[in-house]
């Protein structure tokens, strides 16, 4: 089966491979290089010097982890898609204080309206999804940053879970404090570990906040990779063993660029077929490129295609949330080849016989 949904991806075999190694003690030197040496390559797929901590949760547990082990205040979370709505729902169950701001579905997040919230001064995190993968859209963050920067006290926490390792992130030109990511998407991984970029304000504030919990408590999680390279609790070593040699692969043998022009190349053939056969959701300037939103403007069977695409061996995304009804997602991330995509594309045509 070939996953052609925005996340898990399919994994290369030679990555699979690599998790079949032994454990290893997770009180050993030999984690402590590992967990090292996989901190120090993220920092060059993240465009940061900052410090970066790992947890052994999925990318949600990061965006808890970071949320609460950083508000002191109130937050901000900014959303346009579900996975922006997601930070409001933790900032709920947490009883963190927080006003959210939604942005239409397909919509990108308006820096004007950005800037006229956090001129109230009241709130001292906000959060913000980079790629929103429930729509397809990627926020600009050149853009964003223009406001960003002018509120040098909110520490921003930015989710690049569906973005990282498929598009070029340079956190430190920026003012993002906290980059969170995950595994199991554009860096082409199995699921289970994610990751936190802190800056020194992060590191900072982290002292200051009084209620963050046990296991989501990055104070802990900072303190240990400081001390010891190691993690509080067992970690998922076969991630990191997973993680380790992807990130060579990422950045030595395809090359970050490569890798980028690649995950563009499939964005752009992706888009260009869409706009032949229906419409896309997202306009211009803002899709993702690791994935798009087709809207089924034809009114297709859609539950036909998924059924006849599972016959051939393929996994079809539907539109997310609202959305399901009438549009459906491409992934285009992770070690995904144009070949890959081309045949996929031609699959859909001959099921709903496109011309
Ligand atoms: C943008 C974004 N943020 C957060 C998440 C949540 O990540 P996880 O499922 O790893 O907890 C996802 C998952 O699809 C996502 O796409």
């Amino acid at each position: 089966m070939k996953l052609f949904i925005p996340g898990p991806v399919d994994v290369r075999a030679d990555v699979l491979q690599v998790m079949s190694k032994q454990m290893m003690s997770h009180r050993s030197e030999d984690i402590s290089i590992l967990q090292n040496s996989i901190t120090s390559k993220l920092k060059r797929v993240m465009g940061t010097s900052n410090d970066i901590v790992i947890s052994s949760s999925s990318g949600t547990g990061s965006m808890e982890m970071a949320l609460k082990s950083l508000t002191l205040k109130k937050a901000l979370v900014i959303s346009n898609g579900a996975f922006g709505d997601r930070f409001f729902e933790i900032a709920k169950f947490n009883q963190i204080d927080a006003d959210y701001h939604r942005f239409e579905d397909g919509k990108a997040i308006d820096p004007d309206i950005l800037e006229s919230l956090l001129k109230t001064h009241q709130y001292d995190t906000l959060t913000i999804t980079h790629n929103e993968t429930s729509t397809g859209v990627m926020n600009d963050l050149n853009e964003l940053d223009v406001v960003l920067k002018k509120f040098p006290d909110v520490l921003v926490i930015l989710d690049t879970v569906s973005s990282l390792g498929g598009t070029s992130i340079q956190i430190d030109q920026y003012h993002i404090d906290v980059c969170v990511s995950a595994s199991q998407k554009a860096l082409g991984l199995p699921p289970g570990l994610s990751f936190i970029s802190l800056s020194k304000e992060a590191i900072k504030r982290l002292e200051d906040v009084p209620s963050r919990g046990y296991y989501l408590n990055l104070k802990r999680v900072y303190d240990l990779a400081q001390k010891k390279n190691q993690y509080p609790s067992t970690p998922t070593i076969s991630i990191m063993y997973a993680l380790d040699y992807q990130l060579d692969y990422i950045i030595e043998k395809e090359g970050l660029i490569n890798r980028y022009q690649r995950h563009l190349e499939l964005a752009k053939f992706t888009r260009a077929w869409a706009k032949k056969h229906f419409d896309l959701l997202v306009e211009e300037g803002y899709q993702s490129n690791t994935l798009t939103t087709v809207i089924n403007c034809h009114n297709y069977n859609m539950t036909y295609l998924k059924d006849e695409l599972k016959k051939s061996g393929y996994i079809f995304s539907e539109g997310y949330g609202k959305l399901k009804s009438h549009t459906f997602r491409i992934a285009h991330m992770g070690d995904r080849t144009l070949d890959e995509l081309k045949e996929y594309l031609k699959r859909i045509e001959e099921i709903w016989q496109l011309s």
